[in-house]
């Protein structure tokens, strides 16, 4: 057993409401607070001194200055698994064409598959891996990435394959999401019905098999695929036992109606959600998920994360990482950018990048610093938690633990 601390600050993230606002005030912190960790979990919480004559037989780490201690981030929605690079979309977006035009096009996420399919899965592996590796030294200790970029049932496997590898070589735990619904390939001899089929008759049983993921997601959009189309295919992936999650109302609404029909875990972007789509969310139990990444990278509006949480539903805040519309990756200074637009508390902000996040990828061991929780936790030279965000991005966490190993210190 370790036992680390003394914490001036230590933040649980416990006893919140998955669904709602949440105050500042609501937000339990302790102080001079120790960590005791046996193995891969956390076995206790409390005040540093008290746990020292407790447990005097654990390894003791004492910390020299000022730490505050919190969970883990979880980044909930990347494709960080992708060949080549979109930095000429970026420059033809801000000269005045839209995602859509450049799409139209034959740019965008088609350009991006054409570049991952030419990539080996070697490469890929190896690009994984060094974005993982950059999300974790920021505190990200869960994150997930999808397919997507393949689009066929072999370029799919090739990524999902990918990305089961790069998540041997990181030590933030990578969850795998396929994402063969982004677009209608357009080298498919066949319409859009015809090819969900096939990825679901094909593809699904191959993830099962290989245990490659057991998340489908799918992007609901005029440009990508209709309501009447993913339906079936959602149906399919539920009836095998996937969880679901969609790209819902980034440009358009439909998304969200479908994701609260179809018991999807969760629904990401809602930049266009309207007053009806929120309450819609807010009164089930799918996982809002703001991407400020996106707004930023398109330089279009936020996810309404205000109205969300006003509403009562449950916000979870991800980075969206990925060549084209999110190429910052930087998922604590979109979460605090976001917070200082929307106003959200910083306990809104901090819920949506930990519990919340864990929530929206159905994860119950990890997001809050509890007895029997993964040992996940990041450290901040600071006395005060409220440092963090108002930093916006720009202070990053010092010392990052995972499955309680350190594999970050910012002094060594
Ligand atoms: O979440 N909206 C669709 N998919 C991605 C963007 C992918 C890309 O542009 O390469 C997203 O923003
Ligand atoms: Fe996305």
């Amino acid at each position: 057993m370790q036992l680390i601390g003394p914490f001036k600050q230590l933040i649980p993230m416990s006893g919140l409401s998955i669904k709602g606002a949440i105050s500042d005030d609501d937000l339990l912190v302790f102080e001079d607070a120790g960590l005791l960790i046996d193995g891969a979990h956390i076995k206790a919480i409390g005040k540093f001194d008290e746990l020292k004559v407790t447990y005097d037989h654990a390894e003791i780490h004492v910390l020299k200055g000022d730490h505050t201690c919190l969970p883990g981030f979880i980044d909930s929605h990347t494709h960080i698994c992708f060949g080549g690079s979109r930095a000429t979309d970026y420059a033809l977006r801000n000269s005045g064409k839209t995602y859509l035009e450049i799409a139209k096009a034959g740019g965008g996420i088609w350009d991006t598959v054409t570049q991952t399919r030419k990539a080996s899965q070697e490469q890929l592996v190896k690009k994984t891996t060094k974005l993982a590796n950059r999300h974790m030294k920021n505190g990200v200790t869960t994150l997930e990435v999808k397919s997507g970029y393949g689009l066929s049932v072999s370029e799919e496997l090739k990524m999902l394959r990918a990305i089961q590898e790069a998540n041997r070589g990181t030590s933030t735990d990578l969850i795998s999401t396929c994402l063969a619904a982004h677009m209608l390939p357009k080298d498919y001899q066949g319409d859009a019905t015809e090819y969900l089929m096939e990825i679901a008759d094909t593809l699904f049983p191959i993830l099962q098999q290989e245990e490659l993921t057991h998340r489908i997601d799918a992007f609901i959009e005029d440009s990508a695929f209709s309501e009447e189309e993913i339906r079936p295919y959602f149906q399919r992936a539920t009836d095998m036992g996937f969880d679901i999650t969609v790209h819902a109302d980034q440009f358009s609404t439909g998304g969200s109606a479908v994701a609260v029909a179809c018991g999807a875990i969760s629904a990401d972007h809602l930049e266009a959600s309207t007053p009806t789509e929120i309450a819609l969310l807010a009164q089930s139990d799918v996982i809002a998920t703001a991407l400020p990444g996106a707004s930023l990278g398109l330089g279009c509006s936020f996810t309404p994360a205000r109205k969300i949480l006003d509403a009562g539903g449950a916000l979870a805040i991800a980075s969206d990482h990925n060549p084209g519309s999110a190429p910052m990756g930087d998922l604590l200074t979109q979460a605090a950018i976001l917070g200082a637009f929307e106003k959200l508390s910083n306990a809104e902000v901090l819920a949506g990048i930990t519990f919340r996040a864990a929530a929206a990828l159905n994860l119950t061991d990890r997001g809050q610093l509890k007895e029997g929780a993964l040992a996940d936790f990041i450290l901040f030279h600071t006395s005060d938690y409220k440092e963090i965000l108002y930093n916006q991005g720009n202070f990053k966490p010092c010392v990052v633990f995972k499955k309680g190993v350190k594999v970050f210190d910012k002094h060594q």
